[in-house]
């Protein structure tokens, strides 16, 4: 894995396909071991979550499963502009079912905290989330999720589904943001 330079930002390997498989397993059998039915809705947070959505879904293997998407765009470059867009809502029905939202990350947890919200008002049996990543010391709003895949410090993250404005979404590795010499 080498170092990859776009738009004058340079990034380094930071967590292999291989780990990452590996917690998608462990993420996998945690979830399906806390089902208390055969049929619980995951809610995949586009664009980010795609690919964990799709490795995370297809390990659990629960064929009376449902898959829906939700979108909400807060960032713009590497910051969070704190505001919350949705800009695609959720049309499936989740009254009274187990609801497992499954995000990429969880950096000030304002996302997290507005889909909960926006969930638990369909009063479903229950909601908790998954996420790939989670940025325990930027977590401003919100509960801690459930199921987490990697805690790491406040640094800028891309591939295997994160972007940098739309680009590095396909690496199948996780790279961070190189601090400036
Ligand atoms: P939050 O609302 O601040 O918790 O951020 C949630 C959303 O911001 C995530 O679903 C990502 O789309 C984006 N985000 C947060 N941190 C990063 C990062 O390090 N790289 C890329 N996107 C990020």
């Amino acid at each position: 894995m080498a170092e990859i330079t776009i738009k004058g930002l340079t990034f380094e390997p930071y967590i292999s396909q291989e780990e990452i498989a590996k917690q998608v397993e462990r993420l996998a059998a945690e979830i399906k071991r806390d089902c208390v039915t055969d049929s619980p809705i995951f809610v995949c947070v586009l664009k980010g979550a795609f690919v964990f959505a799709s490795d995370l879904y297809r390990t659990i293997n629960m064929p009376k499963s449902e898959i829906a998407f939700i979108r909400y765009k807060s960032y713009v470059g590497t910051e969070s502009t704190g505001e919350m867009n949705k800009i695609l809502g959720l049309n499936d029905n989740v009254t009274g079912r187990e609801v497992i939202i499954i995000e990429d990350i969880v950096d000030t947890g304002l996302t997290a905290h507005a889909l909960r919200s926006d969930i638990e008002v369909m009063n479903p049996m229950s909601v908790k989330m998954a996420t790939l990543l989670y940025k325990p010391e930027s977590l401003q709003v919100g509960k801690v999720p459930e199921y987490v895949g990697f805690e790491i410090p406040p640094k800028f993250i891309v591939g295997y589904g994160l972007d940098l404005d739309e680009q590095m979404r396909g690496l199948r590795d996780v790279y961070v943001l190189k601090k400036k010499d």
